[in-house]
This record gives structure tokens, C-alpha cells and sequence, in this order.
């Protein structure tokens, strides 16, 4: 859910209008009573919530045919991996739409506060930890009981970004020994900082642009699974979450080392919505195979929604506190934030991956306010950013 109650609340304090769908929250536990009492507006159907709305705030975004629904010229924010997405984007555009996708937002000190991607992989990596725990027929902790000591589970988790670091977290919270490792030369700190051993290998640390990594070589990954098997082979369970922006998942978990691994182990693949760090996973399946269970997490936030739309709302109200002043939308293209996040522009695709996709022409460098693009003269955008602002989640 993109808007909480406690978020409506700040928004409509903040001069925003909010018009929510009924039953849109309950799926997260928030109820139309709650969101009424926040001051918003529940409507009967996405239809009238969609109605003049200036903005619309999404998880997801919308699909192709659920543009029409959308207000031309109307502002989007949401998760919308727009290269993916790419023929959504276009039928936006021809909207005149303003789109804004979450995953694009610059990994800046001063957009830490509106970063969904890091709120997201907190609540993903705690899952991985609980998920492999569940699926474990052991305990995580050492208990030394009268009937005997039961050893600490062995958990090794494989990639160290904000979901890894949680994963590490959760497993360690619940007693086991956990072993880390990344291809960043900063994660080695970040994993020591958590109690956890960092795993050395004899390879060439690959950090890229931004704090990410960067895609490896197929020779780099071989020589990694080569390095890595033993200490697969040697853990009770096994958490996966290395990504490379924009690319397939790497694999480091190839079928030869699962077969490696005990009766019983379980891998979590929170890679496996993005092609799978193991070769065996199925998104959203667990896979039994010889005595190991493959656990490929879908979505894992879904699983946990309340908290998960609390984190994601806030995010939203921060970006809007750049979008938005005194209730008006009145978005500073000129910010980095606000310009790196925008993938349209008054019906103008500024993401050049997003144009390149499209076969469109690569988009200007920023500059002054862009003119709406053909596609939309029939709306009015300038009329449409002095509306009062709506908030909707369809
Ligand atoms: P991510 O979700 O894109 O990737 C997860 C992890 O997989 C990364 O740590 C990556 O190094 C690792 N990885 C990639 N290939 C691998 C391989 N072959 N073997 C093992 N590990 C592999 O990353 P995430 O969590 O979104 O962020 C990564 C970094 O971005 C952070 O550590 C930080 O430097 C930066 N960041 C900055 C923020 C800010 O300043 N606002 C907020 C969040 C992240």
C-alpha cells in the first residue's frame, strides 16, 4: 500500500487532498475507517479515486491497459523498473504523464529518507532469515540442555547489500553462526560490524558506479563457485541476495553445489524475482531437491505488508516533499533527486535506457522546463500542477 493512515494524515496536514480506494489498505491491516479518520477520502472504486486526481502513488506500476484509467497528464510515482516496463512508459507518455520510478532514485545521503530500494531490502532480508529458520528442521541457536548441546545453525549468506546486512541480522538475532561474503571491498566492515565472519576469497573485489557492483565476467563467476563450494557445502543454510542493477541475477550457487550440500540444508534465493543466484530456483516455489530445500522468495515484502507500506509510505511522503509545495505541484527539475527519478516529463521520456528501449531518440540533457510533448496538448499540465493534490493507490 502506497499510503498509510499515519501518512495520509502528515499529507493532508501538509495541504495535500488524499483519496483512497476502499478496501486499498486492507490487505496491509489498515482499514477505510482508519484512512477516514486520517482525513482522507474513501471511495467506492479505483475509478472515482483515479478521478482529477494531479498524483498517483502505486507499488507496482500500472500495466498497460490500466493506462487509460489514469487522468492525463497526470504525475505517477511507483516501483516501475521502467526498461521492463517499457511499454507502460510509452502509453504514459502519450498521456503527458510525469513519471517518477522509485528504483531510479540516486543512492545520496539526502535521498536516504525516500529510499524504497533500502526500505524494501530491510523487510526482504528479514524474511530471508525468518524464511530459512522456518525451513530448517534444526535450531538456530546452540542449546546446552540436560538431553544434550545442540551446535548453532551454520548460515552463510551471500551477498552483503542493505537485504544481505538484514539477513545477517536476522540470523544472528536468532543464535546462529553466520558467514558472509561480497564482491565490494566496503561489505567485509559492514559484515564484521554485525558479528558475522567475512569469507575471503582470492579474488579481485569488483565495485562499480555508484556503491554497486559490477556485473562480473562468466570466468570471474566460475572461479567464484569454484572458491565458494566448500563453504556451501559446509552451512545448514544458505541466503542469496546478490544483484546487479539492471542485469540478471549472477549465479554462485550452480546444481553441482547443491548436490554438494547436506541432507536438509536450505538455500533462500531473495534473488530468484530477478533470474535466481541459484540454478535451481522457481520465484515464489520451494524446490525439494536431493535432501535440499530451495526456497525462492517472490516479492518478499508482500509477505510482510504493514510494515512494508509503512517504510514504502514514508518514502512517498518524502519524495512528495519535493514535489510538492504548499500543496501545489511544483517539482524542481534542476534537483537530482527529483531529475534522476523522473522517467517522463510532461509525456517526454528522459530515462535514456527507457528511450533507448523504446527506439526513441536519447533525451535532452536537463535543462529549462521541457514544453509538453504532442502527445499532451489535449491535456492541461500546467492546470493539472495547481490542482489541489491527490494521492490515490489503485
Ligand atoms: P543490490 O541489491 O544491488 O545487491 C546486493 C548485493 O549483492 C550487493 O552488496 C552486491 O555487491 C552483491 N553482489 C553482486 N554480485 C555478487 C556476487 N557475485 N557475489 C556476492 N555478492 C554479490 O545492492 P543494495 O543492497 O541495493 O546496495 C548496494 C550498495 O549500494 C550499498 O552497500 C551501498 O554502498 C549503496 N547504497 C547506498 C545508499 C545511500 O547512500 N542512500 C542506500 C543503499 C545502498
Amino acid at each position: 500500500m502506497a499510503i498509510v493512515p499515519e501518512v495520509a494524515s502528515k499529507l493532508v496536514k501538509a495541504g495535500i487532498e488524499i483519496v483512497v480506494e476502499s478496501g486499498a489498505g486492507s490487505a496491509a491491516r489498515f482499514s477505510d475507517e482508519q484512512y477516514r479518520e486520517a482525513c482522507a477520502t474513501v471511495v467506492p472504486d479505483a475509478g472515482s479515486a483515479l478521478d482529477g486526481a494531479s498524483i498517483v502513488a502505486l507499488v507496482q506500476p500500472p500495466a498497460v491497459e490500466e493506462v487509460a484509467n489514469l487522468p492525463d497528464g497526470v504525475s505517477l510515482i511507483s516501483f516501475l523498473q521502467p526498461v521492463a516496463a517499457a511499454e507502460t512508459v510509452r502509453a504514459l507518455a502519450a498521456k503527458g504523464a510525469t513519471v517518477y520510478s522509485l528504483d531510479l532514485l540516486p543512492r545520496i545521503s539526502r535521498a536516504q529518507s525516500m529510499d524504497a530500494l533500502s526500505s524494501q531490502a530491510t523487510v526482504a532480508g528479514y524474511r530471508a532469515g525468518l524464511s530459512a529458520a522456518e525451513h530448517l528442521a534444526k535450531f538456530f541457536p546452540m542449546f546446552m540442555t540436560a538431553a544434550g548441546t545442540v551446535p548453532p545453525a551454520k548460515v552463510l549468506v551471500m551477498g552483503a547489500g542493505v537485504a544481505g546486512l538484514q539477513a545477517i541480522a536476522t540470523a544472528r538475532r536468532l543464535g546462529a553462526v553466520v558467514r558472509a561474503y561480497d564482491v565490494r571491498a566496503a561489505a567485509k566492515e559492514e559484515v564484521q560490524s554485525l558479528g558475522a565472519k567475512f569469507v575471503e576469497l582470492d579474488l579481485e573485489t569488483q565495485d562499480g558506479a555508484g556503491g554497486y557492483a559490477k556485473e562480473q565476467s562468466p570466468e570471474y563467476l566460475a572461479r567464484q563457485q569454484e572458491l565458494l563450494a566448500a563453504e556451501v557445502a559446509a552451512s545448514d543454510v544458505v541466503i542469496t541476495t546478490a544483484q546487479i542493477p539492471g542485469r540478471r541475477a549472477p549465479v554462485l550457487v550452480t546444481t553441482g553445489m547443491v548436490e554438494g550440500m547436506s541432507e536438509g540444508a536450505v538455500i533462500v534465493d531473495m534473488a530468484a524475482d530477478s533470474g535466481g543466484n541459484c540454478e535451481l530456483s522457481v520465484p515464489g516455489e520451494d524446490i525439494h531437491f536431493k535432501g535440499v530445500t530451495v526456497v525462492g522468495l517472490s516479492n518478499p515484502p508482500a509477505s510482510m505488508p504493514t510494515h512494508a507500506s509503512f517504510l514504502y509510505a514514508r518514502n512517498i511522503a518524502n519524495l512528495l516533499g519535493l514535489l510538492v509545495k504548499d500543496g501545489e505541484l511544483a517539482p524542481d527539475f534542476e534537483d537530482e533527486i527529483v531529475a534522476g527519478t523522473c522517467v517522463v516529463r510532461n509525456g517526454e521520456v528522459m530515462h535514456g535506457p527507457t528511450a533507448e528501449a523504446l527506439g526513441l531518440a536519447p533525451p535532452k540533457p536537463p535543462g529549462p522546463p521541457a514544453a509538453p510533448s504532442a502527445a499532451a496538448t489535449a491535456t492541461d499540465p500546467v492546470g493539472d500542477a495547481h490542482s489541489p493534490s491527490k494521492e490515490v493507490r489503485s
